[in-house]
């Protein structure tokens, strides 16, 4: 390996004694081909098992805590336990070549699929309809009962305990992307004036009540060390709409619970807040979210990085992980060019003549090849 990026393969241990390999994570991507039931398929985890190889640790594609919270065809399932088998394959096939795995978990609230959840019926903290521009047709969605908010409380715990006994290292909450536990802390979808809403602290109050349940479960199931991030986005395009101090105020709580990491999720690394508080609107995101959390609790960044020398630019500013998304896709043998000096070859492009050498499951292949600008396409 090149000396230069010996900064990338360095330990990490996380505060439940968990202990990665080195700095590089696979970021959580949908796969779109899990069975309908949300079992996985042979198709996912072949998937899965091209890319297991070096990673410190590898976050699955989220999956659904409750039916009522699916949100796209092929999500899988740890919303029953006759799921656990399913999710065992999956860890089985992560963990084969040392990479931690990580199992992301979701309620997609109001961005959930009618077709897809029972009833046809969408349900979030109020009822304001998700107006992004993929997705016009969004209902308006039924707003939460107390009884079902606290139902829904149990529904995360419940599929900690699931992951923990499929054999998973940890577990990721889907904080992020507009989807529920994001939902409850937006102004934008939260106008809800019980104790799940209102002020910032208050809308921190769903959030924050299912990290004590998983903290909770894990205490209660887990007999080796298990960890638990929260992915959050950091600023919503919306007015109302989270902000980067809004996020700061709810980074310091996270902080401050039994978490072992927080991931923000953003698609450039390099992107900067778009409002705020003056002074931090000329410095990165990220680079922001890790000065405002110090040592207190390991940051992942994410977002366009594809080289070696992007990952290193990364770190660089002091961000503990590093997570690779769609370069993953492209390039399986990331990890092991790196390794063997050969970062000059590392393939940062798709190559549509190529879904079967790299192993890309039909139903992303599929969502690659229709999505125009998501993944740089060899021409
Ligand atoms: C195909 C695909 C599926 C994704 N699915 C998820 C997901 O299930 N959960 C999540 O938190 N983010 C998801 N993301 C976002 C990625 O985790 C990541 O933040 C984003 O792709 C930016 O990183 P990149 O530039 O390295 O790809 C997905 C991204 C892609 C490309």
């Amino acid at each position: 390996m090149n000396t230069r990026y010996e900064p990338l393969f360095t330990r990490l241990t996380f505060k439940c004694g968990l202990e990665l390999d080195n700095r590089l994570i696979m970021a959580p991507m949908t796969h779109f081909s899990s069975l309908e039931d949300g079992t996985a398929s042979e198709a996912e985890l072949a998937y899965y098992a091209r890319r297991s190889c070096g990673l410190g640790m590898i976050i699955t594609a989220c999956a659904y805590v409750a039916p009522s919270g699916k949100g796209f065809y092929g999500e899988p399932s740890a919303a029953d336990d006759d799921m656990i088998a399913s999710l065992s394959s999956i860890a089985t096939t992560l963990k084969r070549h040392g990479s931690k795995a990580i199992l992301q978990i979701i309620h997609s609230g109001r961005r959930a699929d009618p077709a897809m959840v029972p009833g046809g019926e969408v349900v979030a903290p109020s009822p304001v309809a998700y107006d992004r521009r993929d997705r016009v047709d969004s209902p308006v969605p039924r707003e939460l009962s107390g009884d079902e908010v606290q139902q829904l409380i149990q529904d995360y715990g419940e599929a900690v305990r699931r992951a923990i006994k499929a054999g998973f290292d940890g577990v990721e909450l889907h904080g992020a992307n507009g989807y529920l536990l994001q939902q409850f802390f937006s102004p934008h979808s939260n106008r809800r004036t019980d104790a799940w809403g209102g002020g910032v602290q208050e809308r921190m109050s769903f959030p924050l009540a299912v990290v004590s349940e998983v903290v909770r479960v894990r205490q209660q199931y887990a007999d080796r060390p298990f960890v638990l991030g929260y992915r959050f986005s950091p600023e919503e395009p919306d007015t109302p709409g989270i902000t980067m101090d809004d996020t700061l105020s709810f980074i310091d709580r996270l902080a401050a619970t039994e978490l072992d990491y927080i991931h923000a999720s953003l698609g450039d690394f390099w992107s900067n807040p778009r409002r705020g508080a003056k002074g931090y609107l000329e410095r990165s995101r990220l680079e922001v979210i890790k000065q405002r959390v110090g040592e207190r609790i390991p940051v992942i960044g994410v977002g366009s990085i594809f080289t070696a020398d992007d990952a290193m630019d990364a770190l660089a500013t002091g961000i503990d992980l590093v997570a690779l998304g769609r370069v993953l896709i492209m390039e399986p043998d990331w990890i092991d060019k790196v390794k063997t000096g050969k970062e000059a070859e590392l393939i940062t492009e798709i190559d549509p003549a190529l879904q079967q050498d790299l192993v890309i499951p039909d139903g992303l292949w599929h969502e690659i090849m229709n999505t125009p600008n998501w993944f740089p396409v060899k021409k």
